[in-house]
């Protein structure tokens, strides 16, 4: 079982930790042993694994308070938010799907066309041989990687890098200045609401990816409403505003799970795959799961920035503000590695050419988004790498089945 500290790790993210240089990445591989901290508060590389010391706890750089304003113009100003048991579902478990709460959102699936697919066993193509081979037809990303013209996929322009951080907030959320799309699960938005806050307020993107970290496409219409349904509201109650996208986790999404998110406002985004299938996940979470060395996780990144290289648009990458390691390793290591290659980091909405005012639903002025259905849409590109995104999601449910122990 992991050993997390709840030591809140804050690492501000300044000019000069940005340009730490292959130099410096190198001499810390030497430094070998017990985590020793840079100046910039991140430990060496060869020093981030399962089990590392924790850092030293820093505070929120800023809080604020319920009626400060808010960082989009038109939006309402910071909530007061008081958490209350009773009014939330239990944390990091699936939602009951016949709560007054989830038969209202049902609703907004009225008029659209949701596909009549039956559920997967555990949202991998190994324990469902039927909807594998019909995977192409499903239009199941996790298995097979197909994707829809509704999804966001990649950033349009090349060498620009959609940055996000996955299933926080937590308390190693980092600080930084570039932005981030934040795909944030609920139980942890109303667990560390100033977290949620102060990421809004610096100008990151905010958007769903879930209630529990479940398979969507095991999940039931009514489930994956309640899924997503509490985790909008989750954030709304925090920041004021609803969020218009989502991602679900392990990427496990087909055409059902795609048309229940864009019915109720939500874009699916995913992260890229090149046309060969190669996923660009920077495989973070294996790390903070004791599969795999700080120095093989960088490796896999330098692999990534050469593959995006090749694109002729920009790109999405799976990365994870959960555990501290995988903080330090974005902080550290991963972000300054694709800065240094003059890659431009922005949040996904922002690369896509998304005012700030269009991310959220209250202050968003273009009527044609939200998308209406992923029905009309066509299949574009497989590729052949599901052994791969297996693996991925068996060791990823490990490392967050772990993490909800504590
Ligand atoms: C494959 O999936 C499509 C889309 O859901 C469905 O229409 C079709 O009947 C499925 N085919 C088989 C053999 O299951
Ligand atoms: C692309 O990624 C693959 C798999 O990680 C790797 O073997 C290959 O070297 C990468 N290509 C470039 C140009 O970096
Ligand atoms: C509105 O959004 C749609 C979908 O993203 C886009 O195609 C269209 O160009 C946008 N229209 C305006 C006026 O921004
Ligand atoms: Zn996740």
């Amino acid at each position: 079982m992991l050993v997390i500290s709840l030591a809140t790790l804050f690492v501000t993210f300044t000019a000069t930790n940005a340009h730490l240089d292959e130099k410096h990445v190198h001499a810390t591989k030497a430094a070998n042993g017990a985590a020793t901290l840079t100046a910039s508060g991140v430990p060496a590389l060869a020093s981030i694994t399962l089990g590392m010391a924790s850092g030293t706890p820093v505070p929120l750089s800023k809080t604020f308070t319920p009626g400060a304003s808010a960082p989009i113009s038109a939006a309402t100003t910071i909530p007061t938010f008081v958490f209350s048991p009773g009014d939330w579902p239990a944390a990091d478990k699936p939602p009951d799907p016949t709560s007054p709460e989830v038969l209202e959102w049902m609703k907004e699936l009225d008029g659209h066309h949701i596909p009549d697919i039956s559920t997967t066993v555990d949202g991998t193509c190994a324990s469902s041989p039927e909807a594998a081979a019909n995977a192409s037809a499903r239009g199941w990303w996790s298995c097979g990687g197909y994707t829809r013209d509704t999804d966001i996929t990649v950033c349009p322009d090349p060498k620009t890098w959609g940055v996000s951080f996955d299933d926080g907030p937590s308390p190693y959320t980092p600080s930084k200045d570039i932005s981030a799309t934040f795909f944030v699960v609920g139980s942890r938005v109303i667990s560390y609401p100033q977290t949620l806050v102060a990421e809004y307020e610096a100008g990151h993107e905010i958007a769903v990816h879930t209630w529990s970290h479940t398979h969507l496409t095991t999940q039931s219409n009514a489930q994956i409403v309640a899924e997503l349904g509490w985790t909008r509201k989750a954030i709304k109650a925090v920041i004021g505003v609803t969020p218009l996208a989502m991602r679900p986790p392990f990427g496990d999404a087909d055409d059902r799970v795609r048309a229940i998110a864009l019915a109720m406002g939500l874009v699916p985004i995913q992260w890229t795959r090149t046309p060969a299938g190669v996923a660009f996940d920077t495989n973070d979470w294996k790390v903070a799961g004791g599969m795999m060395t700080g120095v093989e996780q960088y490796n896999t990144f330098q692999s990534i920035l050469g593959n995006a290289s090749t694109l002729d648009t920009g790109f999405c990458v799976l990365q994870h503000d959960l555990f501290e390691i995988t903080v330090d390793l974005a902080i550290g290591y991963t972000i300054p590695a694709a800065l240094n290659a003059n890659f431009k980091l922005e949040a996904i909405g922002k690369c896509s050419g998304f005012p700030a005012r269009n991310i959220y639903r209250e202050t968003m002025t273009n009527t044609t988004f939200p998308y209406k259905d992923g029905s009309s849409s066509s299949s574009s590109g497989a590729s052949t790498n599901s052994g791969l995104s297996l693996l991925c999601v068996f060791a990823l449910a490990f490392v967050l089945s772990s993490a909800i122990r504590w």
